[in-house]
């Protein structure tokens, strides 16, 4: 019988919360994966990890002794962003492979960093894009690349909601310096990806706070982006809109192909068309139906490829071209210049490398 692949969770916070009740329960049962330790310095935050069946003794408050107690496979990431480095070094030091939450790190520099080390260690290393992933933008990505309605011209997306207050969006995004576009619009830009089926070329952004948002960043952007297949995106999100209209898990996505209009608005999919037969006036489509969806279903596929499957599609490798597609739009709502994605991404991963 095969060993039980052991991992380390690290970060208890609002998100190991999650962690703890909807995706460790699925590794330790459906997947036979075995909860050895859980790490945060805030030791209120141990009781997640003890109420998903972990050992008050196996609850550290630092990663390095961890690792030093528990002879681990993988670890799970899920602290803020600028921490996501430090966590990736001394995984890589224990020899582990790491399924982070996104986004990779806080700049593109730390990003492209630990592509370089990943790679030359030769671990493997996947981001947990939950919403790419969700059942809802996978039905409206599944329906644009079945080819029934021909091809796609132009994919619009919107995030529109309510998070003014200091801290209703968690404490540390209200004082980082573009939030949205790190900790939020990272997940519309690979859905954007995902269902144009194609990475960035060009891109034009802006980037700003609301007057009334308590951020010190910028809590709103409105991006255009052409992909590399020619698909035209644009994407606009608000943090400080004065009534919720699209939120987490509730976004609108519209995809203009030739024989349709392909609509997902707040978790329901239409195809519209006013071609005639076969094409339909309107259309619910059923949402996809599988066992698992988000960082679950990204948990499952993590472990597989431990296990000798194949690379998942939210690798480390693909995530880079988000994580790209963020910092072009701070380059390019700094500078007013539309930037050029991949001699950009190439040009940060040269430097990485030096
Ligand atoms: N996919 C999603 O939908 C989604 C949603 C929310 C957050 N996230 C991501 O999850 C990550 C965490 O976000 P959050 O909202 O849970 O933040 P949070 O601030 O609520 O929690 C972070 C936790 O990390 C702990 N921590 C700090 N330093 C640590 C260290 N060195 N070792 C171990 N733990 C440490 C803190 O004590 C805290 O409990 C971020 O990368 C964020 O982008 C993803």
């Amino acid at each position: 019988m095969t060993q039980p692949l052991r991992f380390i969770l690290v970060g208890l916070g609002t998100m190991g919360s999650v962690w703890c009740r909807q995706t460790v329960p699925y590794l330790t049962g459906s997947l036979g994966a075995e909860f050895t330790a859980a790490v945060d310095p805030n030791e209120a935050s141990h009781r997640h990890a003890i109420e998903a069946g972990l050992s008050p003794d196996s609850c550290y408050t630092d990663l390095r002794s961890a690792l030093q107690q528990h002879n681990a496979d993988f670890v799970i990431s899920v602290v803020p962003p600028a921490l996501h480095e430090g966590i990736v070094d001394l995984a890589l030091e224990f020899g582990c492979d790491i399924l982070s939450e996104k986004p990779i790190a806080d700049t593109l520099e730390a990003s492209c960093r630990i592509f370089h080390k990943v790679t030359a260690a030769g671990r493997k290393m996947a981001v947990t894009m939950s919403h790419r992933f969700d059942q809802d933008k996978q039905t409206l990505e599944r329906l644009i690349h079945s080819g029934k309605y021909g091809a796609v011209d132009s994919i619009i997306g919107r995030f529109s909601a309510d998070f003014r207050r200091f801290a209703s969006w968690g404490k540390f995004r209200h004082e980082m310096e573009y939030p949205l576009l790190v900790e939020g619009a990272i997940h519309h830009f690979d859905i954007l990806r995902s269902l144009a089926g194609s990475n960035p070329k060009t891109l034009y952004a802006k980037s700003w706070k609301a007057d009334w948002g308590q951020y010190s960043g910028d809590s709103n952007t409105m991006v255009i982006c052409e992909m590399e297949n020619g698909v035209k995106t644009f994407f606009e999100g608000s943090k400080t809109s004065a009534a919720t209209t699209n939120s987490w898990s509730q976004e609108y996505f519209r995809a203009e192909c030739d024989k349709a209009t392909l609509e997902l608005s707040r978790r329901e999919v239409t195809a519209r068309s006013s071609l005639g037969f076969p094409y339909p006036e309107l259309e619910v489509i059923p949402l996809a139906k599988q066992t698992v969806w988000t960082n679950t279903w990204l948990a499952e596929l993590f472990v597989d490829w431990l296990r000798g499957g194949s690379i998942p599609p939210n690798s480390l490798e693909d995530n880079l071209q988000c994580t790209a597609m963020v910092f072009a739009a701070i380059e390019s709502a700094r500078t007013g210049k539309e930037i050029h994605v991949p001699s950009f991404l190439h040009e940060y991963l040269a430097a990485a490398a030096e």
